[in-house]
């Protein structure tokens, strides 16, 4: 190997090593390398105080034109959970709380807000992020564009024309012993070209 080869190769090593410190000592990274879906919970309930900084993390989210298209519905009546509850996302019925992450789909002015999935996305990983880092635990359910998830949920909802429901979050306290996933592969980097 050429001296100049030896030395990159030993930069590259020395900068992934970097970032991999930086991820454990950074509380933000490690919360968002520490998350993972969560299907299974404890009775333990949970407090409309985490159920309230779930929601202000959600909030936060960047949005399209910051038009904040996201709303949501916080289910605790047993009987809803288990209308909404399917074979994809049964473990709503089993959570203490689920979130139904909405979205308006038209614009205050009038017309559509093409940008309200991507919006409601960015509110969701929030979510999850926010559960993780208060030791709660969480799954992202899908909802749109299925027809046969959406249509239960605008129902036992009773949603408006224009707000459809994006996806449903379960939360609970962790009942398993789920673990975070090494999804870290750099072949799905490209640095200036394909
Ligand atoms: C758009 C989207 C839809 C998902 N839908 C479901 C679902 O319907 N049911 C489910 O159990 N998990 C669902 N998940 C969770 C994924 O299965 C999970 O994120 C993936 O397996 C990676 O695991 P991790 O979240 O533990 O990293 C969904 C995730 C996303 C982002």
């Amino acid at each position: 190997m050429s001296t100049l080869k030896s030395i990159l190769v030993a930069l590259i090593a020395m900068t992934s090593i970097t970032s991999a410190i930086a991820q454990e000592q950074n509380a933000a990274l490690e919360t968002i390398h520490a998350r993972k879906s969560v299907r299974t919970y404890t009775n333990e309930p949970v407090s409309q105080e985490q159920v309230e900084t779930l929601l202000r993390a959600a909030m936060a989210a960047p949005s399209g034109m910051n038009l904040q298209p996201w709303r949501f519905v916080v289910i605790t009546d047993e009987a809803t959970k288990e209308k909404l509850a399917g074979g994809f996302n049964k473990m709503i019925a089993k959570a203490p709380v689920a979130i139904v992450v909405c979205g308006k789909t038209t614009r205050a002015m009038g017309g559509e807000n093409r940008n309200w999935t991507a919006d409601c996305a960015a509110a969701t990983e929030n979510l999850l992020l926010a559960a993780e880092a208060i030791g709660l635990g969480a799954v992202w359910t899908a909802c749109y564009p299925y027809e046969d998830r959406m249509n239960p949920a605008i129902e036992a909802l009773g949603l408006p024309e224009d707000v459809k429901p994006y996806c449903i979050v379960p939360v609970g306290h962790p009942g398993g012993k789920e673990k975070p996933k090494d999804k870290w592969k750099p072949e799905n980097i490209h640095y200036n070209k394909w």
